[in-house]
């Protein structure tokens, strides 16, 4: 827990013994009894840029989720270790999509005729299996930061989009920000033959779908929106990406974790906010800027973590910290070369995103 001094001072004292050969990275929704021990905090693309920043550092100690420490594996040398403080930090959306299910896709588009035309693009949220398909398939991937420019970038290559496998991310970009229409859009559903789609739907589509979602963001609602603007007069809803459709079109303002503290950061003093993501970096934002005067809840009434990324608690930490500090690798996290190679493709592609 937060307040046991037994296992901060452990935490701190393995971390000392480690020195320059850990580097420990965080992602935003970490609890804060982790995120203080972390050397780098971001949002997934700037812990994807910055996981290759220390090449001298023999291990990274990863507290985020699975496909974060695949992606900092990928980017990394391979004599450095990625190591994931519990194996059970996955992300359910990434595992909305597999390598099966993507490949029958595309053999779905390829029998409509119109794989030839199209162009993957992949929320960094899936596996390191997808990102080589999307690599193999000259495709980039995305973040929350960046979809806008992959987006603008997929459609100088070809004239549609498979957008993976975050529905809401795809449709939020394309509608929102790129002005296109919900019918440029169609879902395709994994679970169904031919993704529930006739093949003149899908030559008719701009932007396919995968039918994914993030189950914390996906517990905002319109009402919820609706509900603080009347409770809190003059409230600013700023939420993430992942947030449905009429939520995100009901916000004042949309973006990455990032985004969301540096908006929060240059708000004024007496601003109101209302954040529509996850309650860890929602509350450490309300206790953080409080002191300055602004008020920040969280969009919802319901408590909303992200379970998976909770998993990484202060415990675990600890146990990888020590193992590591006593030589012993823990739970590495580990690609295989030929993946890595098809995924690293598409990783740099975003990375050399303008
Ligand atoms: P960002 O931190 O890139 O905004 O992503 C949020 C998220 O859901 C990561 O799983
Ligand atoms: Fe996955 Fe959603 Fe958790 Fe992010 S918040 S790790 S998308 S389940």
């Amino acid at each position: 827990s937060p307040s046991d001094p037994d296992l901060v001072e452990r935490a701190r004292a393995a971390k000392e013994k480690l020195g320059d050969k850990v580097f420990v990275l965080g992602h935003h929704y970490q609890r804060d009894e982790v995120i203080q021990f972390a050397d780098v905090t971001g949002d997934s693309f700037k812990l994807a840029r910055d996981a290759a920043a220390r090449p001298e550092a023999e291990y990274i100690v990863f507290c985020g989720v699975h496909f974060m420490a695949e992606s900092a594996d990928i980017l990394t040398g391979d004599d450095q270790k990625v190591v994931l403080p519990d194996l059970a930090a996955g992300c359910s959306m990434a595992d909305m999509a597999t390598a099966e299910q993507v490949a029958e896709c595309w053999d779905v588009l390829t029998e409509a005729g119109i794989a030839d035309v199209t162009v993957p693009v992949s929320y960094m949220n899936s596996s390191a299996d997808i990102k080589a398909f999307t690599g193999k398939h000259g495709g980039t991937i995305c973040t929350s930061s960046n979809a806008r420019r992959a987006l603008d970038w997929a459609f100088e290559q070809g004239e549609k989009v498979l957008f993976l496998p975050d529905q809401h991310l795809g449709r939020n970009t394309a509608v929102r920000d790129m002005g296109m229409s919900l019918q440029d859009c169609v879902v395709y559903n994994p679970h169904k033959p031919n993704g529930g789609l006739t093949a003149d739907e899908l030559r008719a589509a701009r932007m396919i779908l995968w039918r994914g979602h993030c189950s914390v963001h996906g517990r905002f609602s319109l009402d919820s929106v609706n509900d603080v603007r009347e409770r809190i007069p003059g409230v600013n809803v700023l939420v993430h990406p992942e947030c449905r459709h009429e939520v995100v079109a009901a916000a004042d303002y949309v973006g990455s974790t990032e985004y969301i503290i540096k908006t929060l950061e240059a708000a004024p003093a007496g601003s109101k906010w209302a954040i529509g993501t996850e309650l860890n970096l929602v509350r450490r934002l309300a206790n953080r800027f409080a002191p300055e005067g602004k008020e920040i809840v969280f969009l919802d009434k319901t408590v909303c973590f992200c379970s998976t990324m909770n998993r990484i608690d202060l415990p675990h930490l600890v146990w990888a910290l020590e193992s590591l500090a006593d030589g012993k690798l823990v739970n590495r996290i580990e690609v295989d070369p030929e993946t890595e190679a098809f995924a690293k493709l598409a990783l740099e592609r975003m990375l050399a995103l303008p």
